[in-house]
């Protein structure tokens, strides 16, 4: 197998590749270095057959968009990822075959909720949830310090000790390490109970980076003009979420809310379906579009997405513009979905 780190920094970009086919996967590429992963894949004389994101990135921009667009590559993510224009879902014990090669997808959230590692020929790309001496921060909205233990300690640390570990940073100079290493020597997870490890990550008391603002959104939503100017994450905090059951019982009364739909129209039409009633407004050009609701300023809102990230944008948008009661969907139409409710397609 061709396994090679791309970036040379602290952010980790990684090309696998079949030697015997020349097919090929990047994980976690970064939407600044697109020209250099297709120079060197092109080098090689590899084929991108899937850029794999690991999870939403929170501290730089997505390559996979810019890469699918110009290679024909697949933009792979896990189920619970918000963007639209994936095109693999993956989750627990998925199989990508690249060539000869079989890439296994992990299931490991805690960092973020879409979170994924590859495992592929005794390498582990870990992605951000277990680091080389570290665990990716759990505090961001989504995170669960308690669902990173366990895909650390059931899922990782029951894979060969020899096993190498590629994480998607290491700020320390760090090329890789083992799973037998980690799990002997993680100072954040060797020797800590659940609970333990839960206290300690919910107290870091980390500053966010530098470039969630223009990073997190963007990423979510697959907006990567400056078509949409994004909430500041404190008024992201403060929107008004509605669960699946409830909005059920709403749209039982009698009484329905005006429900908006910020996806894109292939997902609105696609597997998950759409609520009856909905109205398809893609989170792109909401506030373009927010004039037409001027009459519904009042009126109860409910906003539907994927998993309820964009949708959450989509109701903080509306909240600045001056819409009074404005709800977010919850877990979206993944959600509704899950729990047997009507939709249409
Ligand atoms: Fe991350």
């Amino acid at each position: 197998m061709f396994c090679r780190e791309l970036n040379r920094g602290k952010c980790k970009t990684y090309l696998v590749a079949c030697e015997r086919t020349r097919h090929a996967a990047v994980i976690d590429p970064l939407r600044e270095n697109t020209a250099r992963y297709i120079a060197v894949a092109a080098y090689h004389g590899f084929r991108l057959d899937y850029a794999i994101d690991t999870h939403t990135h929170a501290d730089h921009r997505s390559g996979t968009w810019d890469l699918a667009a110009l290679t024909g590559a697949r933009i792979v993510m896990e189920r619970y990822a918000p963007a639209p224009h994936v095109d693999v879902h993956v989750t627990q014990g998925d199989i990508l075959e690249v060539g000869d090669l079989r890439l296994k997808i992990l299931f490991t959230p805690g960092h973020t909720p879409d979170g994924i590692s590859v495992y592929v020929e005794g390498c582990l790309f870990t992605g951000d949830t277990l680091l080389i001496g570290g665990t990716g921060r759990a505090d961001f909205a989504g995170g669960d310090a308690g669902k990173q233990y366990d895909a650390i300690t059931n899922l990782m640390f029951t894979l060969p000790e020899d096993t190498v570990v590629f994480p998607a940073h290491d700020y320390r100079g760090n090329q890789s390490s083992t799973i037998g290493k980690e799990k002997a020597s993680n100072p954040r997870v060797a020797g800590r109970s659940r609970a333990e490890y839960i206290k300690l990550m919910n107290n870091l008391g980390l500053p966010l980076p530098d470039k969630i603002q223009e990073s997190l959104q963007s990423n979510q939503s697959a907006i990567e003009d400056d078509s949409v100017k994004f909430p500041d994450l404190a008024q992201l905090g403060n929107v008004h979420q509605l669960s699946v059951t409830d909005l059920r019982d709403r749209i039982a009364s009698g009484r329905p809310p005006l429900i908006i739909d910020v996806r894109e129209l292939d997902e609105y039409v696609g597997e998950l379906g759409h609520l009856p009633g909905s109205r398809l407004i893609p989170l792109k050009t909401l506030p373009t579009h927010a004039a037409d609701l001027e009459q519904n300023k009042s009126d109860e809102i409910v906003i539907v997405c994927r998993s309820g990230v964009r949708s959450a944008t989509g109701a903080a948008i509306l909240n600045g513009l001056g819409f009074e009661h404005v709800s977010n969907l919850r877990g979206g139409m993944l959600e509704w979905n899950d729990a047997g409710l009507p939709i249409e397609r």
